[in-house]
C-alpha cells in the first residue's frame, strides 16, 4: 500500500486504500480473471449499489468477451425479509457468472444472492469482492478473488456509503469512530 494521507472532512479519520492501490488490486484482479476465463461465456454481475464502482473499473481489466448485468436486493439491516429490489436482465443458465462486489461483511447479502443465482442453472458462480471484513462474518461465503481484508473499521468512498454520501470518493476512508457513535 502507498500510505495514507487524511482529506479535510470532519467525518473521515485516514484513508485505507488510495487510487493507486486500488488500480494495482483492478489490474492485478483483472489479470486472474481474464486467465481464468479464457473461452468461457462470461457475466459480470455487480450488486447495486456499492458494487457499481469497483465492476466499472475491474472489468476494463479483463480482456475477454463478456457481459455486464446488475441486481440489488433490499439491505439485511432494514429489519424487512431480504427480497430482490432489482433483477437481472438477462438468462444466465450455462453462463459462468462472476458477482463482484465493493464489500463482504456478514455475508448474508452474497450467501442469499448465490443462492438465488445457482438456482438458475449457470455454469459456475463465483464471488469478486474488493474488501473483506471477514471479522464481521456470520455466513460462510466462497470469495474467489479478494483485493484486501480490512480490519472492523468503517469505510467509505469507492461505492461504499455514509447515509447514502461518498460513494464517489476515489479512494476507501476510515469514518471516525465518533461519527458512527
Ligand atoms: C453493502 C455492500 C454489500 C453488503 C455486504 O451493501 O455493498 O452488498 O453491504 O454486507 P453483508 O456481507 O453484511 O451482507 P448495502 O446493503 O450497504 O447496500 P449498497 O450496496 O446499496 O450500499
Amino acid at each position: 500500500m502507498s500510505g495514507y494521507y487524511t482529506i479535510h472532512d470532519p467525518h473521515i479519520e485516514r484513508v485505507l486504500l488510495t487510487e493507486e492501490d486500488i488500480a494495482e488490486i483492478c489490474s492485478s484482479i483483472g489479470a486472474r480473471i481474464t486467465e481464468d476465463y479464457r473461452g468461457k461465456d462470461l457475466v459480470l454481475v455487480a450488486l447495486l449499489r456499492g458494487g457499481l464502482v469497483f465492476l466499472a473499473d475491474v472489468c476494463r481489466h479483463i480482456e475477454l468477451d463478456l457481459t455486464l448485468d446488475f441486481m440489488a436486493i433490499s439491505s439485511y439491516g432494514s429489519g424487512e425479509a431480504v427480497r430482490i429490489v432489482k433483477d437481472l436482465d438477462d438468462d444466465i443458465r450455462g453462463k459462468h457468472v462472476l458477482v463482484v462486489e465493493d464489500l463482504v461483511d456478514t455475508g448474508l447479502t452474497l450467501h442469499y444472492i448465490l443462492s438465488v443465482l445457482s438456482g438458475r442453472s449457470p455454469a459456475s458462480v463465483a464471488v469478486c469482492t474488493l474488501l473483506d471484513r471477514r471479522a464481521r462474518r456470520i455466513a460462510d461465503v466462497p470469495i474467489a478473488y479478494r483485493g484486501l481484508e480490512i480490519p472492523d473499521v468503517f469505510v467509505v468512498g469507492y461505492g461504499l456509503d455514509l447515509g447514502g454520501r461518498y460513494r464517489n470518493l476515489p479512494y476507501v476512508a476510515v469514518v471516525r469512530d465518533e461519527v458512527m457513535g
